[in-house]
């Protein structure tokens, strides 16, 4: 394992990357609403990042020998966990969708997400994705310099209250590629695992089930789905580790809590 520590001008590109990635995404998500279909979606974030100088990170991915991604974004809708391929599905009134969006800028890349209901969604839905970020966010507060990383994701673990944590992806290191060192698991104990340091960048995403937290992956060797059909939730920033608070480098506004 070796994680790549980023100097600050280095962080200070990823910052831009992750500007132009809470742009495109706030573009998306007042975009969402009934009617508007995952292909439609993914044609907008193309160009909303090309017109602002970054481009796609997602297309051609090719982990293990998978088929290379093909979409600009992830578009997993419902019961789809996560990498669900941009496709002519039409969003319906109660669907929930998550959208998550790689940016590459000068060479550095940003990883981020976010779940949205479509019109009127359940409390049950809207309950599960409240609580996929404030897990998140709860993650995130623990990224301080010499904290260790298992209290990262011992915060999101408790904060997911009684959902099922997914337990096959988590958050990772990101830099000039968008997976690096170290994997960051959501669920975990305190004081244990490596201890975060200055000059990292990780990408802190959880992902948490209304039912059981089994998955499989689609026949298009990307979707994941959950298997009893309930529904999942999933939000990700890619963050900064400084002497000071954590930096959000994909989130607009850094001040407040
Ligand atoms: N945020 C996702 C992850 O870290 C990005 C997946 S990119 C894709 O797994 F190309 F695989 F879709
Ligand atoms: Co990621």
């Amino acid at each position: 394992m070796s994680i790549i520590i980023k100097s600050e001008e280095e962080i200070e590109i990823m910052r831009e990357s992750g500007l132009i990635n809470a742009e495109v995404r706030n573009v998306l998500y007042h975009t969402i609403e009934e009617g508007i279909s995952g292909i439609e979606l993914d044609n907008i974030a193309r160009k909303e990042i090309e017109s602002r100088g970054g481009t796609p990170t997602f297309p051609g991915y090719s982990p293990f020998n998978k088929p290379p991604y093909p979409g600009a974004i992830c578009f997993s809708v419902n019961h789809q966990l996560v990498h669900g391929i941009p496709s002519k599905y039409i969003l319906q009134n109660g669907d929930i969708v998550s959208i998550d969006l790689g940016v590459t800028y000068r060479n550095y890349v940003s990883d981020a997400a976010f779940t949205k209901g479509v019109g009127v969604i359940s409390k049950k839905a809207l309950d599960l994705i409240n609580t996929t970020k404030n897990a998140m966010e709860a993650g995130i507060k623990e990224l301080i310099d010499g904290n260790f990383l298992g209290n990262v994701s011992n915060a999101i673990e408790i904060h997911a209250k009684n959902y099922g944590i997914i337990r096959e992806y988590g958050g990772h290191g990101v830099g000039r590629n968008m997976h690096e060192d170290p994997h960051v698991p959501n669920y975990g104990s305190k004081n244990s695992g490596i201890k975060i340091q200055k000059g990292m960048v990780l990408a802190i995403e959880p992902m948490l089930a209304l039912g059981s937290i089994e998955n499989h992956e689609d026949e298009d060797q990307w979707t994941v789905v959950m298997t009893d059909h309930s529904l999942a939730a999933h939000f990700e920033e890619t963050v900064a580790i400084t002497d000071d608070k954590p930096y959000i480098l994909t989130k607009k506004e850094n001040n407040g809590e």
